[in-house]
């Protein structure tokens, strides 16, 4: 037998690989945002990451208030009581991010899963501008040592501009500041790929 278990590859997706590293950035009491909801796959597991009856804090948004209405059902499924108060759902654009968090509030993780809803209507897909700008309040929000983790779709028109565009901003961040790493599957052409942005990496330049 593998000593890790069945699962064979570790990282079939870059859902694998994004999971992976949030579980090491994200501790119980944490202040976390899913600036994409949509079916509140991510914001599950964001929210057994970090909270905890009595502390840690899920923002989450998104455009669509289906997507609203199914994250808050499955939130409801697998959480307890106390664990849902320590949740709100917004029904508003990410680019909304920093008015929308409280004052002071600096998130250990942000997570944005690009793209559209897999069996959705895909004119509710993420758009350059927008996630650009949001992209920048999340790296100024985003707390010392923690992370930006965005999952882009180069497969369709819209991903690959944004894939291009954020690659083209993220590799221009100072790296006394910033620590970034791209994953991509490298043997699949245009497959979703993994782009990670640490603040506070070697010190402030
Ligand atoms: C790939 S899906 C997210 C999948 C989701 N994280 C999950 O675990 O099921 C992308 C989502 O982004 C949403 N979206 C598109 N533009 C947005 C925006 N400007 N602000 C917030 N959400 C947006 C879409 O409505 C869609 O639900």
């Amino acid at each position: 037998m593998r000593s890790y278990g069945e699962r064979f590859p570790i990282f079939q997706s870059h859902i694998d690989l994004a999971h992976g590293h949030w579980a090491r950035i994200v501790h119980p009491g944490a202040v976390v945002v899913d600036a994409t909801c949509g079916n509140g796959h991510d914001s599950l597991a964001l929210a057994q990451l970090a909270l905890t009856d009595e502390q840690g804090h899920l923002y989450g948004f998104d455009i669509q208030s289906a997507a609203i209405a199914n994250t808050h059902k499955r939130l409801q499924e697998n959480l307890s009581q106390a664990r849902l108060e320590r949740i709100s759902l917004h029904c508003r654009s990410h680019s909304h991010l920093a008015e929308v968090l409280p004052k002071d509030c600096r998130p250990a993780l942000i997570v944005y899963n690009l793209g559209y809803l897999p069996g959705g209507d895909k004119s509710h897909t993420t758009m350059l501008e927008s996630t650009m700008e949001s992209i920048v309040q999340a790296q100024m929000l985003v707390a010392e040592d923690g992370m930006v983790s965005i999952t882009c779709y180069p497969g369709h028109p819209e991903g690959l501009r944004e894939e291009s565009a954020l690659l083209e901003l993220v590799s221009a961040l100072c790296p006394q500041v910033w620590n970034c790493c791209h994953h991509r599957f490298v043997n699949r052409q245009r497959a979703p790929s993994l782009l990670l942005l640490q603040k506070g990496g070697y010190g402030w330049c």
